[in-house]
């Protein structure tokens, strides 16, 4: 088989809590970003860009993502205060993949799947590479003092954040929708 087909059917994600170093180097991260960068884009508008996460960084994010959670969620516990701040240590990378529309003849909508496509290549670049991958939004996608501290804009929003990391054990398959319940032939 064609080893980019075999990526793609073999292609699955493992969660970001059973992840272990390494994570991409510097040129592995790069082949991961310039696959994200390279996808479908009706209008050439580019409605997309990324932050990355790596090192302390993760740490210092963590801090700030359990103090918003803390003063939404007064009554959380230590334990899952320090879960929150944890969060981005479970993977040695993460990207964040901002949706950034614009006012424009092609609609958002496409804009937006655009940005959704990103996500995707960059699981398959993660993969093809060796690492794992997984595309996680859990609440801090939708929180808008979240989005402040990313300095996202009015139009953006977060389309997902890609874990990056190494698998302990390889990923055993998951279940599936039947694909023949999701194909039919137009007649
Ligand atoms: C947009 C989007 C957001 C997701 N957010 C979460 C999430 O917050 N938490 C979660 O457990 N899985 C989330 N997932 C699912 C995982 O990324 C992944 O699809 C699942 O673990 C099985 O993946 P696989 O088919 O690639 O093996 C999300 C998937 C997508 C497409």
């Amino acid at each position: 088989m064609h080893p980019v087909i075999d990526a793609l059917l073999t292609r699955r994600s493992v969660t970001a809590k059973d992840m272990i170093a390494p994570g991409p180097n510097r040129d592995q991260l790069d082949v991961i970003l310039k696959a994200g960068h390279r996808v479908p884009d009706h209008g050439k508008i580019g409605p997309w860009r990324f932050v990355v996460f790596e090192g302390d960084a993760r740490a210092r994010f963590g801090d700030a993502l359990a103090k918003i959670f803390a003063s939404k969620n007064t009554d959380a516990s230590e334990k899952l205060l320090a879960f929150e701040a944890d969060r981005f240590n479970r993977a040695p990378c993460v990207v964040a993949v901002i949706a950034a529309p614009i006012e424009h003849k092609v609609p958002e909508w496409e804009q937006v799947l655009s940005a959704g496509a990103a996500c995707m290549n960059m699981l398959h670049a993660a993969h093809a590479q060796g690492f794992v991958a997984q595309w996680l939004t859990e609440w801090y996608a939708y929180d808008a003092d979240v989005d402040a501290l990313l300095g996202l804009q009015a139009n953006e929003r977060v389309a997902g954040y890609i874990y990056v990391g190494s698998a302990a054990q390889a990923p055993s398959e998951r279940e599936r929708p039947a694909l023949e319940d999701r194909v039919s032939y137009f007649e």
